[in-house]
C-alpha cells in the first residue's frame, strides 16, 4: 500500500451544473431540445433533483462529507430571460445560493456557461451569431458585478470543445448541427468568448480568479496507418491544442480547469469519429474506457500553458459503486503522481456530487457520489464516504498502482 499526502491547501470537492440538478429550466435551449421530437435527447430534465430548492441542505451534506470546495453554475437562461433584460429574482436566488455555500466554508467555483443557453440566444444563432461574444460578455459582466463578492473562482465556459463537437459536428447536443465547417467556427468563437468573458469578469469583479474548464480526453489513433494518424492530428488540434495553445495574451485567465474522463481512439472510418475501446478496457455506463494514467498525461499537457491547474471534473458513470471507489483511488493517485512530477495542480472536484441529468443520455447514467430517490431524498453511496476519507485527511492510501 502506498500513501500520498496532498498539500494542506489542496481543494477537494465535487461539481454540478445548473441544468443537470436544478430542475424546471424551461427558458433554455436544452429544455427545447429535450421536448422536440427527433433530437438525440432521451427524456426531459423535468425537475432534475430539485437542487433549485434544496441547495442549502445539499451544501451542508457535502460539507459533512469532507468537501472544502464546490463547483456549480449560474443559469444564463434564468438570469437573462430576454436580451439585455436581467431577472432581479434570479440574481437574488443565486445570491442566496452562493451565500449558503460560503456559509459552509466551502470554496466556490462558479461556472457562467455550462452547456445551456437562453432560448432567445439560441434562436438568434447561438454561438454563430455575429454578436455572440459581446452578448455573452454582457451577461458575464452582469453576474460578476452582482455576485463577484461570492465568487472567488469563476469559470467562464465549461468545455468549449464539447459545446462545439457535440452541438455542431455530432448533432448530439443543441443546436443539433452536423457540419465540420460550423464545428470549427463554433470552437473558435467559444475561445474568443472566453477571452471576452475574462475581460468582463475582471472589470466587474477584480478579486475573482477567472479560468476556463477544458475537457481533455487522452486521444489515440485507432490504427497505425496514415489516414488514422492524420485524423488523429486533426481531432487533437480541434479538441485539445486549439484551446490550450489559444490561452495566450492578457485575457487568457488566471487558472485552467482540467476535465478528464477517458481514453478515446479516433477513427476516420467510424460514423461517430471514434472507435469502440479495444478489448481489455473497463467500460462505463457511457461506454467510456477507464484509463487512470490518462489523467496524469493530460495534466502534463495542460501544464504547458503555465497556468495553475484544478481538476474541475473527473468521474465515472456506473451502477456498481465499488467501481467508483476504485476509479476515485486510481485517478486521485494519478493526480498525486502528476504533483510529484512537478505539475502545479491545486484541487480535485469530482463529477458529480449527485446522480443527475446526463444531457442526451437522460437519467440512466449515474455519476454521483450521492444517489437521489424519487422523493428527492439524498443517499450517500459508499464512494461518498471513501472520498470523504481522502478529502478530510488530504491523504490517499491507494491499494493499486496507477495503470501504466
Ligand atoms: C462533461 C460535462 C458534465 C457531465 C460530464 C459527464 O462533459 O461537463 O456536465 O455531463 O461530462
Amino acid at each position: 500500500m502506498t500513501r500520498v499526502d496532498f498539500p494542506a491547501a489542496f481543494l477537494w470537492g465535487a461539481a454540478t451544473s445548473a441544468h443537470q440538478v436544478e430542475g424546471g429550466n424551461v427558458n433554455s435551449d436544452w429544455w427545447d431540445f429535450e421536448h422536440r421530437p427527433g433530437t438525440a435527447a432521451r427524456e426531459s430534465s423535468g425537475d432534475a433533483i430539485d437542487h433549485y430548492h434544496r441547495y442549502a441542505d445539499d451544501f451542508a451534506l457535502l460539507r459533512s462529507l469532507g468537501h472544502n470546495a464546490h463547483r456549480l453554475s449560474v443559469e444564463w437562461a434564468r438570469t437573462e430571460p430576454a436580451p439585455g433584460e436581467f431577472s432581479r429574482a434570479a440574481i437574488e436566488h443565486y445570491r442566496r445560493v452562493l451565500t449558503a455555500l460560503a456559509d459552509t466554508g466551502m470554496t466556490a467555483f462558479v461556472t457562467l456557461h455550462h452547456f445551456t443557453l437562453p432560448r432567445w440566444f439560441a434562436a438568434a444563432g447561438g454561438w454563430l451569431a455575429p454578436d455572440a461574444v459581446e452578448v455573452f460578455a454582457r451577461y458575464c459582466r452582469y453576474v460578476a458585478a452582482e455576485l463577484g463578492d461570492l465568487m472567488p473562482y469563476v469559470c467562464t465556459i465549461n468545455e468549449p470543445q464539447m459545446v462545439a463537437l457535440h452541438g455542431y459536428l455530432e448533432g448530439y447536443h443543441p443546436p443539433g448541427i452536423t457540419n465540420p465547417t460550423l464545428w470549427k467556427r463554433a470552437g473558435r468563437v467559444l475561445l474568443e468568448a472566453h477571452h471576452g468573458a475574462v475581460r468582463a469578469v475582471r472589470d466587474a469583479s477584480p478579486h475573482s480568479q477567472v479560468g476556463l474548464a477544458v475537457n481533455l480526453p487522452l486521444l489515440a489513433p485507432s490504427r497505425d496507418d496514415d489516414a488514422c494518424w492524420s485524423f488523429h492530428r486533426l481531432m487533437r488540434h480541434e479538441i485539445v491544442d486549439l484551446y490550450l495553445d489559444g490561452l495566450t495574451g492578457p485575457d487568457r485567465g488566471d487558472w485552467l480547469g482540467v476535465q478528464y474522463y477517458r481514453k478515446q481512439w479516433v477513427d476516420p472510418a467510424s460514423p461517430t469519429f471514434f472507435a469502440d475501446p479495444p478489448e481489455g478496457f473497463r467500460r462505463t455506463q457511457m461506454g467510456w474506457a477507464v484509463y487512470p494514467d490518462g489523467l496524469r498525461q493530460v495534466l502534463h499537457r495542460a501544464a504547458e500553458t503555465g497556468l495553475p491547474l484544478y481538476v474541475t471534473e473527473n468521474g465515472i458513470a456506473t451502477e456498481d459503486d465499488t467501481e467508483r471507489v476504485d476509479y476515485l483511488h486510481t485517478h486521485i493517485a494519478a493526480v498525486a503522481q502528476a504533483l510529484d512530477e512537478g505539475v502545479d495542480v491545486r484541487g480535485y472536484l469530482h463529477w458529480s456530487a449527485f446522480d443527475n441529468f446526463e444531457w442526451s443520455e437522460g437519467y440512466r447514467p449515474t455519476f454521483g457520489l450521492i444517489a437521489v430517490d424519487s422523493g428527492f431524498t439524498r443517499i450517500p453511496k459508499p464512494s461518498a464516504h471513501a472520498f470523504a476519507a481522502i478529502a478530510a485527511s488530504g491523504r490517499l492510501s491507494s491499494r493499486e498502482p496507477v495503470q501504466a
